[in-house]
């Protein structure tokens, strides 16, 4: 089918490279001009394992393409995806300022059937507003003709894939959600994803949208809860990791997000957890429940840096070295990492920051000021009166503690998310600290 998507950031462009990957013409759209210059060069602007090899490949077989034209795409598509950025209001509101904007434009350039999908995460009721915007801008002679409702479908399909696996499980959906309201648009659908053979959960646009807000903050939650018992275990002298394992073989529960540590971050749990919020508010619910989901995120970095500053007895002029900036490991994103917070509170009582990312370090030089970036973990390491890491990078994990450990000028790990708990670093003369181990700050 010839696919069209709107906003070729993350989302879209996993979303289109995948698409052209299982045999559909795929034409991605961008407003920024140098991303497409790059892109149509084989040139992925974000870190995403996999996605550049298959990216050149789908550039040179032709089934993919890029244009800053919404109109060109537009034109060459019966399904247009509209991807681009629902940042957040300060209010905690999504601003579908940028999905408003590309409704328009695809309207006024529409030239017969189109299904035009939401893949962006937006609120409840954005589908309805989305047609209407879609209505009252098209072009005069499809109103000549009455039937203007008949051209065009919107459907919500929600997107899960998490970022550094995102073509993975794109490739491999547990499910495909979505939301639509013709039979035309169920069947278009079920032909963009038949190569996938994925269990579809067809339901209303209304519902479709809820389900990906329901998910992202059911998860966000379970993280907070692991979070609250770490809290809890520190004080009674319990281990997180055991709690989490004697949990996780319940099936009903599962093991999948009960890891404790500094808290979520990225792109959309904080983001849509905060735009859930409101929804709910609108809708004349008060969801209690996230509103604490959210706090005790934010308690979690505080606690951790509390932590560290009980750890060290003087922060100020101490030197630390920081092992991880990215929100998680395989990505460059540093949206909402709990790394600037974390960083951010430790700088202001007067710490100097030594940092170590594998690949996100051009984005943290945007956020983060006065941090010394360092070649490597030994780098980091050196002259350090502590150690703190916060993304769990593989490369992390094979690290020479003897190295490590004489580079210090004292030998004291903050591990805020137990990737150490295994490796006795106490027998190679650390002071060893994770997240929800029995040690309480001033213990
Ligand atoms: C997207 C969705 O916006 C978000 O709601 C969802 O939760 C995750 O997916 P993401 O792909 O991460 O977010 O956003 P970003 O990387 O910022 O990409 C958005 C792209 O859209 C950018 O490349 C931007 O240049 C482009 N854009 C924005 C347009 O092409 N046109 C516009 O009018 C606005
Ligand atoms: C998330 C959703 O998983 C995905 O379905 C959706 O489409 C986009 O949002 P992403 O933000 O890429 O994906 O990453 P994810 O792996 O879900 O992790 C989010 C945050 O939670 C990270 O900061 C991570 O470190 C943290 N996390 C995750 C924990 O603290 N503990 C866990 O057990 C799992």
């Amino acid at each position: 089918m010839n696919i069209a998507i709107v906003g070729s950031g993350y989302v879209g462009l996993v979303t289109g490279v995948c698409l052209s990957q299982i045999g559909h013409k795929v034409t991605c759209v961008d407003v920024d001009q140098e991303k497409i210059k790059k892109l149509r060069l084989g040139k992925v602007p974000i870190f995403e394992p996999g996605l550049e090899e298959l990216l050149k490949k789908n550039l040179k077989n032709k089934r993919l393409s890029f244009t800053t034209s919404i109109r060109e795409a537009t034109r060459k598509s019966t399904a247009i995806f509209i991807a681009v950025g629902t940042p957040s209001k300060k209010n905690g509101d999504a601003d579908l300022t940028y999905v408003e904007n590309v409704a328009r434009q695809i309207a006024v350039n529409m030239d017969g059937y189109k299904l035009i999908i939401e893949k962006s995460t937006v609120p409840a009721e954005t589908g309805k507003r989305v047609a209407r915007t879609i209505k009252m801008n098209l072009p005069k002679k499809f109103e000549k003709n009455k039937k203007s409702e008949l051209d065009f479908d919107v459907a919500s399909n929600p997107e899960f894939l998490r970022e550094g696996s995102a073509v993975h499980d794109f490739m491999n959906p547990d499910r495909v959600v979505i939301g639509v309201e013709s039979k035309k648009a169920e069947k278009l659908f079920r032909e963009i994803y038949k190569p996938l053979n994925p269990h579809m959960v067809v339901t209303n646009i209304n519902s479709a949208e809820l389900i990906k807000h329901a998910s992202n903050s059911f998860l966000a939650t379970k993280i907070s809860f692991i979070n609250s018992i770490s809290q809890i275990c520190d004080k009674l002298g319990a281990d997180i990791l055991k709690v989490a394992e004697g949990m996780g073989f319940d099936k009903r529960i599962g093991r999948a997000f009960l890891n404790a540590g500094v808290g979520y971050g990225g792109s959309c749990f904080p983001k849509d957890v905060d735009a859930f919020v409101r929804i709910s508010e609108k809708s004349g619910y008060d969801f209690r429940l996230l509103d604490e989901v959210r706090k005790i995120n934010e308690e979690q970095k505080a606690s951790f840096v509390r932590l560290i500053e009980d750890k060290l007895w003087i922060v100020k002029n101490k030197v630390i070295g920081v092992l991880g900036l990215a929100f998680k490991p395989d990505t460059d994103d540093m949206r909402s990492a709990p790394s600037i917070d974390i960083i951010n509170a430790l700088q202001q009582e007067g710490a100097k920051i030594k940092a170590y990312d594998p690949v996100a370090v051009p984005n943290a030089k945007k956020i983060l000021k006065k941090v010394t970036y360092c070649k490597d973990p030994y780098d980091a390491a050196k002259g350090c009166d502590c150690l703190v890491l916060l993304t769990e990078w593989d490369e992390f994990k094979k690290l020479n503690f003897k190295k490590i450990g004489s580079a210090m000028k004292q030998p004291i790990l903050f591990d805020g998310r137990n990737l150490y708990h295994d490796k006795n670093l106490g027998d190679l003369g650390f002071e060893y600290y994770g997240v929800g181990r029995g040690v309480k700050a001033g213990s």
